[in-house]
């Protein structure tokens, strides 16, 4: 697929990141080569999807070391280990920040002296940048081997290629079985409170000339219920060590409805999203946002002043609602347990 828009590209001493608040009004371009404009970036949701925000992080650490004047060996990757959890404090729940930010370390740790460090980062974030984006397309062909001709597939939040900077993970299934010419249709949550169903979903499907409708969230059930869907696939943030799954708030609904109305409901995440030290849903962690994003439009106050809201920005959908988990690896079907441990 050619993709006109890369959300994170690296200009040798500095990143270049797509600013996803803006679309699809207007499509700008934060440049830095300042780490804790990147850390702002991944908090403020500038870039985001699990993938690429593991990607932004790992660019992250290297314009932080890339900065750093230090005497010595040690002292110079204490410096980077502060860079590093900067990094890791922006959102919590994504494994793929935690998964690029652990390979950043690791590559560090390897290297003798500053200079031979600082390089080995370079080279270590270029790596993790292509092989997520190699495994989003592998991921996404295999998956379309699940996908039948006709069908209509719901959808939810934001997972083409700006959430990976690669081809995507359950947008990328979609768009490479509408390439396979099975005429696959679209139903796109709108995803609230940030809409990145209606802003992000909508736009990049219509780039890749897929047919998508928009929906809010609230009329899935109705949809699944009449009879005029045929399969549900949603991206993740971390997959449990079990199987459950946390993704974009809202998913955990699709999954019971999907379930009761016997729809299959498909995952899709890279390996690197998966949790092994994690055994169960009830451990992930589940990052709470701000209540303004669910109190304002546009800036604009929606209710009386004084008004509280919630925002929890995921949920966990329990292993038995997922039909399979569709990995660069392979599809894991249930049990859950067994076939990840077998894939890993
Ligand atoms: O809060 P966001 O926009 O980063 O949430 C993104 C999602 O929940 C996606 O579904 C997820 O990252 C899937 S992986 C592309």
């Amino acid at each position: 697929m050619k993709i006109d828009y890369q959300p994170i590209e690296w200009l040798g001493n500095r990143v270049r990141i797509l600013d996803q608040t803006k679309l699809p009004q207007k499509e700008t371009y934060l440049v830095t080569d300042d780490y804790r404009k990147v850390a702002g970036a991944i908090k403020e949701l500038k870039v985001r999807g699990a993938p690429a925000i593991g990607i932004a992080g790992a660019y992250g650490v290297v314009l932080g070391a890339l900065k750093i004047k230090a005497a010595s060996r040690e002292e110079f990757l204490k410096q980077v280990q502060k860079v590093s959890d900067a990094i890791a404090s922006t959102r919590p729940t994504a494994r793929n920040l935690f998964f690029a930010l652990e390979r950043m370390q690791k590559a560090s740790a390897k290297g003798k002296n500053p200079e031979e460090i600082k390089k080995a980062l370079v080279t270590e974030a270029q790596k993790i940048h292509k092989e997520e984006a190699d495994a989003t397309k592998h991921l996404s062909e295999l998956g379309a081997g699940l996908m039948k001709k006709g069908w209509t597939i719901l959808t939810h939040c934001n997972t083409g290629p700006l959430a990976t900077s690669g081809y995507g993970t359950a947008l990328g299934v979609i768009i490479a079985t509408h390439k396979q010419g099975k005429k696959v249709q679209v139903l796109a949550d709108e995803t609230r409170p940030l809409l990145q169903g209606a802003r992000l979903t909508a736009w990049e499907l219509k780039k890749a000339g897929v047919p998508v409708t928009l929906i809010t969230d609230s009329m899935a059930g109705h949809f699944m219920r009449s009879g005029k869907v045929d399969c549900v696939i949603t991206g993740a943030d971390r997959i449990a060590a079990n199987g459950d799954t946390a993704n974009k708030i809202g998913t955990y609904p699709l999954a019971v409805v999907a379930k009761e109305n016997r729809i299959p409901f498909y995952i899709a995440a890279p390996v690197s999203t998966i949790d092994m030290k994690i055994k169960s849903g009830a451990r992930i962690p589940i990052e709470e946002r701000g209540a303004d994003e669910v109190l304002r439009f546009n800036g604009q106050l929606l209710v009386l002043d004084g008004i509280n809201a919630a925002n929890p920005a995921f949920d966990v959908t329990p292993n038995r609602y997922i039909t399979a988990i569709i990995t660069d690896k392979g599809i894991i079907k249930p049990p859950y347990l067994e076939g990840i441990k077998k894939l890993i």
